[in-house]
């Protein structure tokens, strides 16, 4: 064998091939187009023609050395990626677990959500986060110098000093979805109004700069306050369950007269305490006269729940912040 012939097939015998990248090296330097393989033919023309019948003997048992090593490591990796023959093969066997997604605890929650209010007769509908200050503020019966408007609170994303009807927020709440709602249809009108909010928080285990409400509303003529408390109390035992432990208490909102907060007890009998998870109340008049709607003809009630609040009750998680890590190990106790 030639000098050249007897170099490349001990390098071939050594190649260790283990992996794909490895067996993939080999290929490259044995036997692609311009490897040491298709070399020892290309020297073919340099052999004396009596030498040269013996020379292509040679360089094709090369050849097949290596093709044939290429081939055997080849189908060897790939056995050994899946499951091996006979276990594959075995019907009786239970299917290898597969590992399917699921949905954040917050989507969950929101779901629920959204189940019940749709049993209960309600719509979903949605409005935008880039809020103005029509929609947000005036529209909802805050006066001009409210604190809730101020800096502090709201992500402004313009700011007119002189104009306020000119300003651009970020929705603080899902309420303006209300307004839209009235101002683009006529009553009656039953909907939840699900979306992200924004407020200019410090960001602790109790609140975020960021979270999520459902607003909902229901006009109609002859809407009472007894049918508010009878939807929320029915909401609560929905969603937490029939022994759920809540307490409804006066409260105040711009835009709802009579206000009230509801609020679900968090934790054991003693150690426990209350955690407020919703805002509510009839629909103030000057909200109505807002969107053209005539409050001597229509009544309503209104309500604003934390997606947030009630996702940490029904999961007893303690910290806020838990919810926006995107920690699988926490995420993955969601099933
Ligand atoms: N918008 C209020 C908030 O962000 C929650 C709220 C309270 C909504 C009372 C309502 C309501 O619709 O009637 O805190």
């Amino acid at each position: 064998m030639t000098d050249q012939a007897s170099k490349v097939k001990e390098d071939v015998l050594n190649f260790t091939i283990e992996n794909a990248e490895q067996l993939e090296a080999f290929r490259l330097r044995f036997l692609s187009r311009k490897g040491e393989v298709p070399a020892l033919f290309g020297l073919m023309g340099k052999i004396p023609a009596d030498q040269r019948k013996a020379y292509g003997q040679q360089v094709n048992e090369v050849k097949n050395l290596a093709q044939d090593k290429f081939d055997s490591k080849k189908a060897e990796l790939e056995t050994d990626s899946t499951a091996s023959a006979s276990a594959r093969d075995d019907i009786s066997l239970p299917p290898a677990p597969f590992n399917t997604g699921r949905l954040h605890p917050l989507s969950q929650s929101l779901e629920r959500i959204q189940e019940v209010f749709l049993r209960l007769g309600f719509t979903v509908a949605e409005g935008p986060e880039l809020e103005d200050d029509f929609h947000n503020f005036t529209a909802l019966n805050f006066p001009p110098e409210h604190p809730a408007r101020d800096m502090q609170d709201t992500f402004y994303i313009r700011k007119d000093d002189e104009d306020a009807s000119r300003d651009l927020l970020l929705r603080t709440h899902t309420s303006p979805v209300q307004i839209r709602l009235m101002k683009n249809g006529k009553p009656p009108f039953r909907a939840i109004m699900p979306g992200r909010v924004y407020r200019n928080e410090s960001i602790t285990a109790k609140s975020y700069c960021l979270f999520h409400q459902v607003e909902g509303l229901y006009v109609n003529k002859g809407v009472t306050f007894a049918e508010l408390k009878e939807t929320l109390i029915m909401f609560a035992e929905l969603v937490f369950g029939k022994d759920v432990k809540y307490q409804i208490r006066p409260s105040f909102f711009p835009f709802t007269e009579p206000s009230l907060e509801m609020d679900i007890w968090w934790g054991d009998e003693k150690t426990g305490k209350w955690l407020e998870i919703m805002g509510a109340g009839m629909v103030h008049p000057n909200v109505l006269k807002a969107v053209d709607i005539d409050p001597e003809v229509y009544t309503g009630f209104a309500f604003g729940m934390g997606v947030e609040r009630i996702t940490m009750l029904r999961y007893g998680i303690d910290d806020i912040r838990l919810l926006y890590d995107n920690d699988m190990r926490f995420l993955s106790q969601f099933r």
